[in-house]
């Protein structure tokens, strides 16, 4: 997966650059260094900008202090990538009163008032934890197990991110709909495979072979509590002791649903740069650009045992991993 649309020139007719601070959350996890890779590509001076790219290292503080800093070097526009949701107010109404544009990415911000933000793109987090919860739904009875105890538990990301957050939720909901499936534990593994895998050793020492299904809430994650698991002394696979969900399909986390390490693995498409580019061009122009923008995203799996999966009355296909998928 690539960006295509990149490339217009977008400079003003006196020839300046646009000038784009991006405060992005870090580098905690393969996704995010496709949207850096992806925003940086995008903000190019050859395309018309100067970008002021923030690395924050997944912390809040260093987003206010970047924010700040983009307030006191006058720049155009500015691009967050929230840790957490909450906790911006007060910073995004100092970009308000500068007269700046915020234009939020990815993960969503939670203020009191939403004109604090000029607009905002990203993933529907909460679809995607219910549609890995249906699959898990679907897989179970097509398997003759749809009655059998199933014990999960839900490696969390960052807490009180958005992605975190709608999983979160996502899992929960198809825990509530069904009372053999027993939540045993949620707890976080920070969106980070070092993380992942330091969690997982514990609750195998804690759960052992009790633990029937392993929700990571990224691919990093994932890849760390499958080298637990298999250090452990046990199989992960839909035909092993241990079945691993994970969200983002990133190449390798593709190439370990294609191998069967993971089950499922739901889509979150880190392509962001040409999205923030359309809002921009919009604003540009003069016109006012949608507020908030939702992401089209997929579901992979290993088998084909579930061709597609039905969250709040919509079809969605899932889609079986081949090498031509990841390529
Ligand atoms: O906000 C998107 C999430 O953040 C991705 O799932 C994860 O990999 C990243 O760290």
């Amino acid at each position: 997966k690539s960006d295509s649309t990149v490339g217009t020139d977008v400079s003003n007719s006196s020839g300046d650059l646009i000038k784009v601070g991006f405060s992005q959350v870090g580098a905690e996890s393969d996704w995010r260094t496709a949207n850096s890779e992806s925003m940086k590509k995008t903000f190019s001076e050859e395309n018309g900008y100067e970008l002021i790219f923030d690395d924050a290292q997944q912390k809040q503080e260093n987003q206010i202090a970047a924010i700040r800093n983009f307030i006191q070097q006058d720049v155009d526009y500015i691009v967050l990538a929230p840790v957490t949701e909450t906790g911006w107010d007060t910073v995004l109404q100092e970009a308000k009163d500068a007269g700046i544009p915020v234009i939020i990415v990815d993960r969503m911000v939670n203020v009191s008032d939403e004109g604090l933000y000029t607009a905002w793109v990203g993933s529907n987090f909460e679809l995607e934890g219910k549609k890995a919860a249906a699959w898990l739904d679907a897989y179970l009875k097509a398997a003759g197990k749809g009655e059998d105890s199933i014990n999960i538990v839900d490696i969390q990301g960052t807490i009180g991110a958005s992605a975190q957050i709608g999983r979160t939720a996502g899992l929960e909901a198809g825990v509530n709909e069904h009372s053999n499936w027993t939540l045993l534990v949620k707890t976080t593994g920070e969106f980070t495979q070092a993380k992942g895998q330091e969690v997982m050793e514990s609750l195998l020492k804690q759960y052992g072979d009790k633990i029937d299904v392993v929700y990571c809430e990224n691919d990093n994650e994932a890849f760390g509590a499958i080298d637990a698991i298999e250090a452990a002394g046990y199989k992960v696979g839909l035909d092993g002791d241990m079945i691993v969900m994970s969200f983002d399909s990133t190449n390798a986390g593709l190439t370990d649903t294609l191998s069967g390490k993971i089950s499922l693995n739901t889509e979150c498409n880190p392509l962001h740069g040409t999205r923030v580019e359309e809002i921009i061009k919009t604003l540009e122009k003069g016109e006012t650009p949608d507020k908030k923008k939702y992401v089209e995203e997929e579901i992979f799996s290993f088998d084909n045992s579930v061709p597609s999966v039905t969250v709040d009355g919509t079809d969605y296909t899932v889609t079986q991993v081949t090498q031509e998928v990841i390529d």
